[in-house]
């Protein structure tokens, strides 16, 4: 498996292989050209020695009340290539790359009923936030927040306003005493 930054080139890829993976909750050809083309945004691809890109990141670094803040909004990997540590090798070059650029706090969306990325972020040290984002895919499905601080000094943030997958912007945030977070935790395996 060979990893690096994609670029422009690799557009209609990784549109296809945003469709294989979520189906009707894939990025638009025009948000992943955006992400391509964004300098606060990172795509990590994932390339098969056929050729095939099989796995990608999309990262988006944004300030937040002051904190730099990386925005995970997209991770996948073809069905066929996944429990190999392919997304944990994707992951780790864009924390590497971000905790180089000394970003705080890392942060992304996922479905509650993906308990399988859900384990995956957890065990790569992401916690659960005490926030449900109703209705935040398309099909109506609730999504959780999970953050990881690169920095510990950080305190993790909570995001209240926000849109959907697809738009990909999440608002303003509040921020949480860690305390709640690991109650709310609990109720939320
Ligand atoms: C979530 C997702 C990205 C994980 O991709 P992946 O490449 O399978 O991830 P990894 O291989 O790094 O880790 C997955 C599991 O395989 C296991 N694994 C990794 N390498 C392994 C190996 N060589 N042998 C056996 N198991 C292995 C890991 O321990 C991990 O176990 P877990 O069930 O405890 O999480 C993938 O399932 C996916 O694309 N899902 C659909 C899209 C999605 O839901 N994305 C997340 C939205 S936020």
């Amino acid at each position: 498996m060979r990893y690096g930054k994609a670029n422009l080139l690799d557009l209609l890829s990784l549109e296809r292989l945003e469709q294989t993976c979520f189906a009707c909750e894939a990025f638009s050809r025009r948000l992943i050209k955006n992400h391509l083309v964004n300098p606060r945004a990172v795509v990590f691809k994932a390339t098969a020695p056929s050729g095939e890109i099989i796995g990608n990141i999309i990262g988006v670094l944004k300030k937040e009340r002051g904190i730099l803040t990386g925005r995970i909004f997209s991770l996948c990997v073809l069905e066929s290539y996944r429990k190999g540590g392919v997304a944990a090798h994707l992951l780790r070059l864009l924390e590497e790359e971000w905790r180089l650029l000394d970003v705080g706090q890392l942060r992304l969306e996922v479905g509650v009923l993906n308990t399988v990325a859900q384990r995956f972020y957890i065990r790569h040290g992401y916690l659960q936030t005490p926030v449900i984002l109703p209705g935040f895919y398309r099909n109506g499905t609730d999504a959780l927040i999970m953050t990881k601080c690169l920095s510990e000094k950080k305190t993790p943030l909570v995001e209240t306003p926000y849109l959907s997958r697809a738009n990909g912007i999440a608002g303003p945030f509040k921020r949480l005493p860690p305390s709640s977070r690991v109650a709310y935790q609990n109720h939320h395996p």
